[in-house]
């Protein structure tokens, strides 16, 4: 600044100077008309670019700067740099605003961000979805004007948010949702959600799971301990003994095969795809399966045997001739006697090949299909307890065929029979 009155000074002594020779030489009006003249340039020169800076500042573009000279040069170039450093500082804050919708676009949980009346702000993608709302369209509007649901906007209304609170039926009646609001900064508050439907579907699930494993476990065992019971009480005679020992063992098989059962489960549950690469011969593998099907049905059912096909299955032989066997086991063990059973192998035109099971037995009503491959569904409780079934056969047979890849289709007709598919891709089959 000491600059700028320093030169003011120099000016001003110059103008000074100019006008005393004038004086000295001419007379003193000269002197005065010299420093009248110089004075107002100065002061046009000024206005001069004052009006320019002006105009500039008026309809400011960066990249119009006015030329100046001396301290308007300065000038205007200490607003070029100042305007510079704003734009930068603009230009930083946008990109960081964009980093942070594009960070919360990417997480899988919704992010709404609200101001202290639940105004939004912004909503990620996933919360636009959860939550039915829309930046664009709402932001400025009240969350809770939107989402009406009576749980939700008591929780927004509650102050009490430290722990995130379970919300179900929020946009469609089984979503489940997790939502949690954190006040941040002054005023402002994010509200976070979290589709936890699957996670919660699968907690049901377990739990029911634990009922009806109990549940099946305790039938026969207060069987075996009524017996117990009467074999330790009363005089009994060897005949009747036996006999009674003979239907306790009965219910001791019945908890070993659930047992089994559930052992094999959780074995195939416990890793994802097979890895084992057999070479299975079906056309053996059907003669195999006839052949203990014809013992377990004591030739009580005509069992007729198809391999259309000569390819070769790749797989884990002893899990999928479990499966077939499993298959075929429903089939005779529902099936009246004098029913016939057909075992077959074919591959169909898409390239797939199926191994599939058909029966003459009663037909399962379609309302019951779904749900056959739930863990201890049954349509016929009592027919499945009498013939030894543990009602977890078809969630094997389901469970080895999703590790291979493979579908399993069920076909019946009340009162016709039904067919068990199981269709496996192409990839899986080997030309002999
Ligand atoms: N071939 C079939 N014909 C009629 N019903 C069947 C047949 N296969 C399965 N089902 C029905 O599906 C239910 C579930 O089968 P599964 O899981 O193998 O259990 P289960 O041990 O009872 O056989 C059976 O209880 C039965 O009601
Ligand atoms: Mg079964």
């Amino acid at each position: 600044m000491a600059g700028f009155w320093i030169r003011i000074v120099l000016y001003m002594l110059a103008i000074a100077g100019v006008s005393w020779l004038f004086a000295a030489i001419g007379n003193a009006n000269s002197g005065w008309t010299v420093a009248v003249l110089f004075l107002g340039g100065w002061v046009i020169y000024h206005l001069f670019y004052l009006e320019k800076t002006m105009a500039w500042l008026e309809d400011f573009q960066l990249d119009r700067v006015p030329r100046g000279s001396g301290v308007w040069e300065l000038l205007v170039a200490k607003i070029y740099r100042l305007a510079k450093s704003g734009e930068r500082q603009r230009q930083q804050l946008a990109e960081t605003l964009k980093d942070f919708r594009s960070a919360t676009e990417a997480m899988p949980d919704g992010v709404v961000t609200l101001d202290e009346d639940n105004q939004i702000l912004y909503a990620n993608e996933q919360a636009e979805d959860q939550l039915g709302i829309s930046t664009e369209k709402d932001a400025g509007r009240n969350l809770i004007n939107i989402v009406r649901h009576p749980e939700f906007v008591s929780y927004l209304n509650s102050q009490s948010w430290d722990k995130a609170i379970v919300i179900r039926g929020i946009r469609s009646s089984n979503r489940v949702l997790q939502i949690q609001l954190i006040p941040y900064g002054t005023r402002q508050r994010l509200l976070m959600t979290r589709d936890i439907t699957q996670i919660d579907r699968l907690e049901t699930t377990r739990r029911d799971f634990v009922a009806n494993v109990s549940h099946e476990l305790k039938t026969p065992l207060t069987v075996l301990n009524g017996f117990l019971e009467t074999l330790r009480e009363l005089p009994l005679e060897e005949a009747q003994k036996t006999q009674y020992l003979g239907l306790m063992q009965v219910q001791a098989q019945r908890m070993q095969n659930i047992v089994e059962d559930l052992l094999v489960l959780s074995k195939l549950e416990s890793t994802s795809a097979v890895t084992q690469e057999d070479s299975i011969s079906m056309g053996a593998m059907l003669e195999r399966l006839a052949h203990d099907a014809r013992s377990l049905s004591r030739e009580q059912h005509q069992v007729v045997v198809e391999c259309e096909d000569s390819s070769i299955l790749i797989g884990a032989e002893d899990e999928l001739s479990s499966a077939f066997a499993n298959l075929i086991s429903n089939a005779i063990r529902y099936t009246p006697a004098g029913g016939t059973i057909g075992l077959r192998w074919a591959k169909n035109p898409d390239g797939s090949g199926s191994f599939s099971v058909t029966d003459t037995g009663p037909g399962i009503e379609s309302q019951h299909l779904p749900r056959l491959t739930e863990r201890f569904y049954r349509v016929d409780r009592s027919r499945s307890r009498e013939t030894g079934g543990t009602g977890l056969g078809l969630a094997i047979v389901k469970h080895v065929a999703t590790r291979h890849q493979a579908q399993l289709l069920i076909d019946s007709e009340v009162g016709k029979g039904s067919c068990f598919s199981l269709v496996f891709p192409e990839k899986r089959l080997r030309a002999q």
